[in-house]
């Protein structure tokens, strides 16, 4: 028998990876005010969201979910978020083009503020103040009126959260995303590059394509003018979460209207915890993050407390093992999931089991190390049988240098020129392309 579930039944349960709010009052207000204002998403929506998450665990499309680690509030402008949306638009349709496979596109975008950490506390030198936990908490600036948490930071990250969403679905339904504008999609900085030649290249093909269905009189479909593309974020800070659950006045099931999909971290997925509890009772499509600790026996307790119907559009694993360890990790858990028989989606995220430093201190990842993560999730999904379904990716439209190695290599020693992001480091476009054909590839040859 299952427990009864309310919004906040969260709220009995224990909870990691929450900032400690000095003053309760305020955060209450914050909250009631979040509670009165419109959603960002609607119940209909994260429906449609599920019945393409159901297509790509049956194996007909392909999931590219990607953005920030952490958005913030110092980096956010019209340019940045068109650029985030042209790299992702510009792997899209390579996987969709090269490879001849659907692509659900879904950004880690308007909404991604919150970040779990690793310890509690910093300390540089003699001084130690509370982590930074993401811009939606408290301020990055290591002083410690920055690090106190403060609730009206969850008003700010709404509203850059809404303008966000807006300037998302004008983009994605107001022509920027029509597929005659295919070449515009390349970013200035990368236009000399080998990358960009093999891009304009499928481009041009494109451009062919569609001039003969336009003289067939085919162009009429609006999947040509227009694409759909989704929100998720980590559901992390449960306060923030719930403000936002609605009943749907169709179906009266609850959903979480802050993002189309919300995904659970692999720091918070205890099954007696309180991220699994809020998470269970709302009808999104969600995901869970499924690093080396998971053990086979509790993922299957994980999707049945939720995914207890089997829906194949509910729940995405989310694999971050780390290049070199996904052999010994995913066999055994594909296995279990097949021999029990539930339906997830499977993706990788090749970024978070990768994170090294540099000699100069640069918290960075190597390309050839992400390359390498997703090659395995391909191939130890190939020799089980089972779906590789889709990438959970960080990654910029900006010209950044986080990430070391690519085809225009970026080296240890250049981290330094535009090291932005607020938290992990992201591939820039160059790599994100490069990502894009590597899967193409490796779609084609497993679809025939
Ligand atoms: C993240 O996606 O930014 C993250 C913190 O991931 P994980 O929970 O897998 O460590
Ligand atoms: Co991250």
């Amino acid at each position: 028998m299952t427990r009864p579930w309310s919004p906040d039944s969260w709220r009995a349960l224990p909870i990691q990876q929450q900032p400690a709010y000095p003053d309760a009052a305020h955060l209450l207000k914050v909250e009631q005010t979040l509670a009165s204002y419109p959603p960002l998403v609607f119940a209909g929506e994260a429906r449609e969201l599920r019945r393409q998450f159901a297509e790509v665990t049956e194996g007909r499309a392909f999931l590219l979910q990607g953005g920030d680690c952490a958005e913030s509030f110092a980096e956010f402008s019209a340019a940045k978020i068109r650029d985030t949306f042209k790299v992702l638009l510009q792997m899209a349709i390579v996987m969709t083009f090269a490879a001849g496979c659907p692509v659900v596109k879904v950004g880690r975008m308007a909404g991604q503020f919150a970040k779990p950490r690793s310890a509690n506390d910093e300390t540089i030198g003699t001084v130690t103040l509370p982590a930074y936990r993401g811009d939606i908490v408290n301020g990055i600036g290591f002083d410690s009126a920055s690090r106190i948490p403060d609730p009206e930071r969850l008003l700010q990250a709404y509203h850059q959260s809404t303008a966000s969403l807006n300037l998302l679905r004008a983009f994605a339904q107001g022509g920027f995303a029509d597929l005659h504008q295919v070449h515009k999609w390349n970013l200035d900085f990368i236009a000399n590059s080998a990358l960009a030649d093999k891009y304009h290249q499928l481009a041009n093909r494109i451009d062919e394509t569609l001039a003969f269905m336009r003289a067939c009189g085919l162009d009429s479909a609006p999947q040509l003018r227009e694409t759909s593309f989704f929100t998720a974020h980590e559901a992390l800070l449960l306060n923030y979460e719930e403000a936002f659950v609605r009943s749907d006045s169709l179906t009266g099931d609850y959903y979480d209207c802050s993002a189309h999909m919300l995904w659970i971290g692999d720091r918070t997925r205890q099954l007696d915890g309180a991220h699994v509890e809020f998470l269970r009772g709302v009808h999104n499509p969600i995901g869970v993050k499924v690093g080396p600790s998971m053990d086979p026996e509790e993922l299957i307790r994980l999707i049945d407390v939720l995914n207890p119907a089997n829906d194949p559009g509910r729940l995405n694993l989310i694999v971050r093992m780390g290049a070199g360890k996904v052999g010994d990790h995913l066999p055994t858990l594909i296995r279990s999931v097949e021999r029990e028989g539930r339906k997830v989606l499977w993706s990788s995220d090749p970024m978070h089991g990768n994170t090294i430093k540099a000699s100069s201190g640069y918290k960075t990842r190597d390309f050839a190390q992400i390359l390498d993560e997703v090659k395995q999730f391909f191939q130890v999904h190939q020799a089980e049988g089972s779906h590789a379904g889709g990438i959970h990716i960080e990654m910029t439209g900006q010209n950044v240098t986080e990430c070391i190695g690519g085809a225009r290599p970026i080296t240890e020693d250049a981290l330094s020129d535009r090291y932005h992001t607020h938290c992990d480091p992201r591939m820039n476009a160059d790599q994100s392309l490069e990502l894009a054909f590597m899967i193409a590839e490796t779609l084609k040859h497993a679809r025939g």
